[in-house]
């Protein structure tokens, strides 16, 4: 792990994990922690620097979340963002209190004036926008404190005691609107806390490496490796630490993409590690014959890949370290401090429980999606392994609508290929966030040479989302909407109708079940 670290103490604000992210970006190794730390442990973890987050409470509320004033009597830098900064200043002897009219409340770009003289600001232009989100303001800054930066309706819009290093932001740094958002976090982090930047992924990969084989002496480690980016990743930083003694487990359960499972199985049986491919198509389709409903699809594939799960762990036997791909954004979500995460993947709910192990091992716990694609990378993992978009776990099974048989199956593999092949080719397949076809249960009447057809129709569905919680289709050019569509009629025999989907979420979901 690097060095120097950076705290982000977690006051419930939505762009939390943003925060993280942005201190990352600028090479600082961080992490998100609750607000309610015990100040002995802020101590042991030894922070270069604090970030106080935002939050929906407000300050002078009976019971609003603090932390202990002596916190910022540690001599260690502090960097307060709206509720945050709220919060510093009032423990200090400022005064918050509700804008009184609409006038003072800011939500939104707002034009802020900042004082060039505050290390915050330094290097940037006297006047930009700024991305404002509060209700409540600073009527009198602490004692030794000095505003920083206004706008029209805010005369403290940051505040700073530069001889104690304590800074306060009404706005957010960390989101995109703010113009010069990454540079004021720099500022901090550089010319505030001194970070040297020594958080990289080369540095990561050897320090992560040395602590796995620190903790896995001559023990054997067993991980389920789905395909997906996350547990690729993790086997192949496992694989550099304990070579052959760690086993991966890759159950094809027959509902990936075209080429998926031998791609996965080219990658991982070249290495030195035991590889173990197990087919289970038959068995899963089997048990989906003749199941239509969504949920019930996937339960049984949750309950096929734990037994499958179970049968080969028996084979292997005792293993020491059960490893999985759990990665930062799982470990906040779950709420978890140190305690260990199961993560559900692939709806495993319950995996860990069927096979044998001591311990379970997350290497890639502390770290961003972007971040673990990084760290692929420099594994030599290939491009399309580590850039591969997002894949549910029980896979094209919720891309067939209705029974799942093995022959629909092929046809929207092959319909998939086609569109994901011309997204590629159209040089966006970074550009949109999730895109993919849908065999849909709707037949259709059309005309084909000189007869009648009676097929199915094929739906298209591309979003643009940072979060997946919310998402937006995808702008594609009618261009490459055409030669898709053209493509997947003429290429595939038993569909006459392709369709775009250009409803966003919410109100519709990215998957159609
Ligand atoms: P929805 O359809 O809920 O999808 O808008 C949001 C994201 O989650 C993925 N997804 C799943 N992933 N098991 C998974 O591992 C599932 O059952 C599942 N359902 C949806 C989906 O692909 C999208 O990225």
């Amino acid at each position: 792990m690097a060095e120097q670290k950076i705290l982000i103490l977690d006051f419930g604000g939505q762009y939390n994990l943003l925060i993280a992210r942005r201190v990352r970006e600028q090479h600082v190794y961080c992490e998100l922690h609750p607000h309610t730390m015990p100040l002995e442990e802020i101590r042991r973890f030894d922070p270069l620097g604090i970030i106080l987050t935002g939050g929906p409470a407000s300050v002078y509320e009976p019971g609003a979340p603090t932390v202990d004033p002596a916190l910022f009597r540690l001599g260690v830098p502090v960097l307060g963002i709206c509720y945050g900064c709220q919060l510093m200043a009032q423990s200090l002897g400022g005064l918050v209190t509700p804008a009184e009219d609409d006038s003072a409340r800011e939500y939104g770009k707002t034009q802020t004036r900042f004082d060039p003289a505050c290390a915050l600001f330094r290097g940037l232009p006297e006047e930009s926008v700024t991305w404002m989100s509060h209700g409540d303001y600073m009527a009198a800054v602490p004692p030794g404190f000095r505003p920083a930066a206004h706008s029209a309706a805010c005369p403290t819009a940051a505040v700073c005691d530069e001889a104690r290093r304590l800074y306060g932001v009404q706005f957010h740094p960390e989101v995109n609107h703010t113009e010069y958002g990454a540079q004021i976090l720099r500022n901090f982090l550089y010319a505030v806390c001194g970070a040297e930047g020594d958080w990289t992924m080369a540095d990561f990969k050897a320090q992560a490496i040395a602590s796995i084989r620190e903790r896995v002496g001559e023990g054997r480690v067993l991980l389920a490796l789905s395909g997906g980016v996350d547990s690729s990743v993790a086997a192949a930083l496992l694989n550099e630490a304990v070579g052959s003694r760690l086993t991966c487990v890759f159950v094809d359960h027959g509902l990936l993409r075209k080429n998926e499972g031998e791609e996965v199985a080219a990658v991982f049986s070249g290495r030195a590690l035991r590889f173990l491919h197990i087919h289970a198509e038959d068995r899963f389709l089997a048990r989906l014959a003749g199941v239509t409903d969504p949920e019930a699809k996937r339960r049984i594939i949750g309950e096929t890949f734990i037994r499958v799960f179970e049968e080969v762990g028996r084979d292997i036997g005792a293993v020491d370290f059960l490893a999985q791909g759990t990665i930062y954004p799982d470990v906040i979500e779950s709420g978890a401090g140190e305690a260990a995460v199961i993560k559900s993947h692939h709806n495993v709910g319950g995996l860990p429980d069927c096979v044998d192990f001591k311990e379970i091992l997350e290497p890639l716990r502390m770290l961003f999606k972007d971040e673990v694609r990084e760290l692929g990378r420099t594994l030599g993992l290939p491009e399309e392994l580590v850039s591969r978009q997002p894949f549910p776990g029980p896979g094209l099974a919720i891309r067939v609508i209705g029974e799942v048989t093995k022959e629909k199956l092929a046809l929207l593999r092959e319909a998939d290929a086609i569109f994901r092949e011309e997204i590629a080719r159209a040089g966006l397949s970074r550009v949109c966030s999730q895109y993919f076809a849908v065999l849909t249960n709707l037949r259709s009447v059309g005309v084909m040479g000189d007869g009648r057809s009676y097929d199915c129709a094929i739906a298209l569905r591309s979003v643009q989302t940072s979060d997946f919680m919310t998402a937006d289709w995808s702008r594609l050019p009618w261009e490459l909407l055409d030669r898709v569509s053209v493509r997947i009629v003429n290429e595939l025999r038993g569909v006459n109708r392709v369709l775009y989907d250009v409803t966003s979420k919410p109100p519709a979901t990215v998957e159609y079940e």
